[in-house]
């Protein structure tokens, strides 16, 4: 997929999550995602959508005391759900190996708090950025 640089406006949860899973069903495996956005901003509801387009139906929550969640995925490979919040920089995250999470080519990563890792996030990573307009209005942008 030919992805430039795109915004819209998600005005629910359902759309968030309804857009989050159309985008998933157009990546390949391998992708890596990074989901900038403040506390609240969506990203968890951004994977749960994400989650639903590789064909998971287990619950996706937010992994934030766990770090990293792992789902196998129907079609073989997995999908990363990684929370980074209390990972203070790319040393700590390395340390519990988040190297081999965003590194598998049959996999599909997606980090909230990337910017926690910036200096060792993969060249290929596929930036989304949430943010937070009102109550239920978010800008999500798409940076390919
Ligand atoms: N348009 C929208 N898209 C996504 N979430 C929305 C929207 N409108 C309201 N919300 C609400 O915003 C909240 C988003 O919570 P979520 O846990 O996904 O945020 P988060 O970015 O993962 O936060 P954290 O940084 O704490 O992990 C939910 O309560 C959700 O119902
Ligand atoms: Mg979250």
């Amino acid at each position: 997929m030919n992805i430039e640089k795109k915004t819209l406006i998600s005005r629910s949860e359902v759309e968030t999550e309804a857009f989050a899973e159309n985008l998933a069903k157009q990546l390949p495996g391998g992708t890596v995602i990074a989901l900038d956005g403040d506390l609240g901003a969506g990203k968890t509801v951004f994977a749960r959508g994400f989650a639903r387009g590789l064909g998971i139906t287990e619950p996706v929550s937010s992994p934030t005391y766990t770090i990293v969640q792992e789902y196998k995925l129907p079609s073989g490979g997995m999908f990363y759900h990684l929370d980074l919040y209390r990972i203070s920089n790319a040393v700590s995250a390395l340390a519990f190996g988040v190297d081999e999470f965003l590194n598998d080519p049959d996999a599909y990563a997606l980090v909230e708090w990337p910017e926690r890792i910036d200096n060792i996030m993969p060249p290929h990573t596929l930036r989304i950025k949430i943010k937070h307009l009102s109550d239920t209005e978010r800008e999500l942008t798409v940076i390919g």
